[in-house]
């Protein structure tokens, strides 16, 4: 265990070896650094339904879901058989073949802004084609983003994204932050850092880069920093602004599309962007992005204006798994997710529940397939600014006996849920969660 020390009834002997072996070859031991951060990096045996295994042989119910993509959840099995029946047939090709054009229809049927549809393999990638396209059909260069919002970790866009409080700069002029060392460091020359949810923050980025912005981008809900939801009409109000100084709409559907229904946010809000960014649950498991947008802006790249390729784009064993997935998530109606966002919900009340009956200090927001706790005294949460005040070592306490009890979740507080959770995994998570709360050490303080 990495951040909390605690006796524990599991041992995880196997997965502390494999790391510890790990670690003389692979960097830090895990393949992303965003691992290492949980409390305790298991090595996974293998998944059925919401259940994962790790190499102890512990079985948990899986809320971190590969980080989002299992959104059918762990070897369903016709995803399995058609990657299997792909993989009998070469792995990959170079050229055209059949599911590239009927995923690009689900797609095209499902989410509004989809008029042409391109394929990347990770929304890192999908973020930068969005982007090039942009400032292509703009003719302009700065990039307007948002504090807390993640579009993966490319130079251009890898600012501002968990600012510290000292960082953060004036609310009506955020001080754009680079994340790493490394990073070209003009990047920051070219984006517009604001504070979301604030249309006078955005009205004031704006009115000082007039005429200069090529897009805004944002994560329509905010996953990436605790799930905080838009303010009722903000996104509308967001499309009628950008479309006023001429510039595109571009939504980070990498984490809601295919989640909060099959159409992505801009179905939910009924809001349509100019081109959207798509991920994870794409493929239910398979390494696949796309990017989204009107016919005039993506044929920029079948006349040659815009420039992009990819040896692994459109391969067949991740087009067979999203052929699966979107015949699952988007062909069949509206039901499947309808359903996975209500459990979902009924896990969001039974936190709040709890949290209210042990007088923990808890908001829960989120829309159910993908939601977060945080540990604070603040009730609501509208911007990234309003998460610093987190208690974030309450957090990795609350999810370290979480782990013990057999929950296996992400280290950001944030929950998935997929298709193959059941009421009964519900209902054996919210009598976890009660049982912790109910711990002294959860409890508010009396003074
Ligand atoms: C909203 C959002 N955009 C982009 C990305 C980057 O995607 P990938 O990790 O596939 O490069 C992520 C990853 O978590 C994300 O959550």
């Amino acid at each position: 265990m990495e951040t909390v020390t605690e006796s524990s009834s599991k041992s995880w002997t196997r997965s502390r070896e494999m790391l510890e072996r790990a670690r003389r070859s692979l960097v830090g031991g895990v393949s992303s650094p965003f691992r290492a951060k949980v409390p305790v990096p298991l090595y996974i045996e293998g998944g059925h339904g919401s259940r994962i295994v790790d190499a102890d042989g512990n079985s948990y119910i899986d809320y971190a879901l590969a980080w989002g993509p299992l959104i059918l959840g762990h070897s369903h099995p016709a995803l399995s058989s058609a990657v299997a029946a792909r993989a009998r047939g070469s792995h990959t090709f170079g050229a055209q073949h059949e599911d590239e054009f009927i995923v690009a229809e689900y797609i095209q049927n499902a989410v509004p802004c989809a008029e042409r549809v391109a394929f990347t393999s990770s929304g890192t990638e999908a973020i930068q084609l969005a982007l090039r396209l942009a400032r292509a059909a703009s003719g302009k260069n700065r990039i307007m983003k948002f504090e807390g919002h993640y579009h993966g970790w490319a130079d251009s866009v890898l600012i501002s994204y968990h600012p510290t409080a000292a960082q953060v700069g004036p609310h009506d002029a955020p001080t754009p932050v680079l994340t790493s060392r490394g990073q070209v460091p003009n990047s920051i020359d070219n984006v517009v850092v604001s504070v979301w949810n604030s249309l006078s923050a955005l009205e004031t980025a704006f009115q000082r880069y007039s005429g200069e912005i090529a897009a805004v981008i944002m994560e329509p809900v905010l996953c990436n920093s605790g799930c905080l939801l838009p303010l009722p009409g903000y996104l509308e109000k967001v499309r009628e602004i950008t479309k006023a100084h001429g510039a595109l709409l571009i939504f980070d559907e990498v984490i809601t599309g295919f989640r909060l229904s099959p159409g992505g946010a801009q179905q939910f809000y009924g809001v349509k962007p100019d081109i959207a960014t798509l991920g994870k649950a794409i493929a239910g498991g398979a390494a696949l992005s796309a990017v989204a947008g009107s016919k005039e802006i993506m044929e920029m790249i079948m006349t040659g204006q815009v420039s992009f390729g990819g040896t692994f784009n459109g391969n067949p064993l991740a087009m067979a798994a999203a052929r699966v997935t979107l015949n699952e998530i988007t062909v069949k109606g509206s039901e499947p997710l309808a359903r996975v966002n209500r459990l979902g919900q009924q896990l969001m009340n039974a936190f709040r529940e709890s949290a209210r009956k042990h007088s923990v200090p808890l908001t829960v927001c989120g829309f159910g397939a993908a939601f977060a706790i945080h540990f604070t005294e603040h009730e609501e949460l509208l911007e990234y600014r309003d998460t610093l005040a987190d208690d974030r070592d309450q957090l990795q306490r609350f999810l370290y006996h979480m782990l013990e009890s057999g929950i296996y979740t992400l280290p950001d507080g944030r929950f998935y849920l997929s298709t193959a959770h059941t009421e009964d995994d519900i209902a054996e998570t919210s009598a976890v969660i009660d049982r912790i709360f109910g711990r002294q050490d959860f409890r508010k303080p009396h003074v």
